[in-house]
């Protein structure tokens, strides 16, 4: 497929777009964002024929947003990507990917360079379909496969693994570099952005993040219990914070924000206004 901008290639903020064919897995380019207004910008930066227009590069403009686990990130992030026009990327989701694919016997857990070899044979693409952002993994739909606990789980002994997280934070930061970005994760204000415009830590206290996580297990027909779900949250927040390679920490200079009893909207709207007098110009 050649998505090689022409002078009659509609454009969105600057990037040729085309029509979303998410069912059309066989045409999927890797490196695809679809843009909140259903086009999609396309720019890996492997394959310079999918370049976008000469001069209309978008600049990089970056949202690092960190926290611990169901601190808010994914609703706030993605909020504020949808009221800026920024591209959302949740990096918790190449993690829990690996973890997945590892369980599914692609890799033993304790086997640090096959994990590392799985990491860089997984192909993601991160698409919007009907309002909602799903992840593919080698061309199928894991979404869903990716919220279940033991995935969970696994995925923070695997981000403990530094071959692994060089080669997901490598793919994150040439994501970031294709133009604006809302992007979530542990590491991101740290490691991965350092040098991001705006950066946010999210808290919330261990009860309402387990309320939180236990209503979306319960929504999801996941029989959990909420004892199990705060267990599960202080292990992952221990690991995360523990390991030695890009513990969980607020980043230098970052805003510290809390989300107990506060709207995502309202949320969304200051991270927003951060980005303003940072610079962002809509
Ligand atoms: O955010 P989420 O719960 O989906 O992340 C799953 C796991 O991936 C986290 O517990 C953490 O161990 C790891 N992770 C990370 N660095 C990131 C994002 C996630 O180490 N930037």
């Amino acid at each position: 497929m050649n998505l090689r901008a022409t002078p009659q290639t509609p454009t969105f903020r600057g990037w040729a777009v085309q029509q979303p064919r998410v069912r059309d897995l066989a045409c999927r380019p890797y490196g695809r964002f679809l843009d909140y207004n259903g086009a999609v910008a396309y720019a890996p930066p492997e394959r310079s024929d999918l370049a976008p227009l000469p001069g209309s590069m978008p600049e990089p403009f970056a949202i690092a947003i960190d926290g611990p686990a169901a601190s808010g990130k994914t609703s706030v992030g993605r909020r504020t990507a949808e009221l800026l026009g920024f591209r959302f990327l949740d990096t918790g989701w190449m993690y829990r990917a690996a973890a997945w694919a590892a369980l599914r016997g692609r890799a033993a857990l304790g086997d640090e360079d096959g994990l590392i070899a799985l990491a860089e044979g997984l192909a993601f693409d991160f698409v919007l379909c009907g309002g909602e952002h799903r992840v593919l993994v080698d061309g199928a739909d894991v979404t869903d496969r990716l919220k279940d606990r033991v995935v969970a789980g696994a995925s923070s002994a695997i981000a403990a693994v530094s071959g692994v997280r060089r080669v997901l934070v490598a793919r994150q930061r040439a994501i970031a570099r294709q133009g604006p970005i809302v992007m979530v994760g542990r590491d991101i204000g740290t490691v991965v952005l350092a040098d991001a415009p705006v950066k946010v830590y999210l808290t919330a206290s261990v009860e309402v993040r387990a309320a939180r996580r236990h209503r979306e297990f319960r929504a999801a027909g996941n029989p959990v219990s909420y004892c199990q779900v705060v267990s599960d949250l202080m292990r992952r927040d221990k690991m995360d914070s523990e390991r030695d390679d890009s513990p969980l920490r607020p980043a230098g200079g970052a805003i510290h924000v809390g989300t107990d009893g506060v709207s995502v909207d309202e949320l969304a709207q200051k991270i927003a206004g951060v980005a303003a007098r940072a610079g962002w110009k809509s």
